[in-house]
């Protein structure tokens, strides 16, 4: 069975997600660390699919934490990235907050995709990296323009570390 690890997996869009991996026969396993969720979410994930994650609850952004994790859980195959800080008007409040929490854990994340080759990685962007759009609704190839908050900011550099990533000779992980 096929282990996958959801980050930010006790929240809105990653406890469904859990939902439907679990009833589609894959091992989960959760990272959060209950900054905007709470354990009972995952009781409500036991009782739709009658199985039960496994569950950590860390903060990725304590990079010893997330390496030791990884040295634990050695057999995962996948990773589905969610856990991050989400408010538009909380990001412009408090951007540093956001820079930390939404870039610090995804670079922690590709190298350790890096370290202990797992070869599948989804990240979860937002329409926010389009900026301003000239129509909508807005689709993929809609020209990517400045951000205007620091959350879309985040989200526009995550693309960025992504892309720089999969050019480096360093990175093993076949983007392809
Ligand atoms: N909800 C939307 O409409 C929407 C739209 C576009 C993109 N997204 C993106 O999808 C992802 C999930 O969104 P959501 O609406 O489910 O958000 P959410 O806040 O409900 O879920 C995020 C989860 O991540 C956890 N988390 C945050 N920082 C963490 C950290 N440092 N370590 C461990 N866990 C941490 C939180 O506790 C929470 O459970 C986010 O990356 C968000 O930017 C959401």
């Amino acid at each position: 069975m096929q282990k996958v690890l959801v980050t930010g997996g006790l929240g809105y869009i990653g406890s469904h997600t859990v939902v439907e991996l679990q009833n589609a026969g894959f091992e989960v396993v959760i990272i959060d660390n209950l900054s905007n969720s709470s354990m009972e979410v995952l009781d409500g994930i036991i009782e739709i699919t009658g199985k039960t994650p496994l569950f950590e609850k860390i903060d990725l952004r304590q990079k010893s934490e997330v390496i030791q994790f990884f040295e634990k859980h050695q057999d995962i195959s996948g990773i589905i990235h969610f856990a991050a800080s989400k408010a538009v008007g909380e990001s412009v409040e408090n951007p540093l907050l956001y820079y930390e929490n939404n870039l610090s854990t995804l670079i922690y994340l590709l190298q350790a995709c890096n370290n202990y080759t797992i070869e599948n990685f989804i990240f979860s962007s937002s329409c926010t990296v389009y900026g301003e759009p000239d129509k909508l609704p807005i689709d993929e190839s809609a020209p990517i323009k400045k951000a205007t908050s620091p959350y879309g900011n985040t989200k526009q550099i995550s693309e960025e570390i992504l892309n720089d990533s999969c050019k480096s000779i360093q990175f093993k992980i076949d983007c392809t």
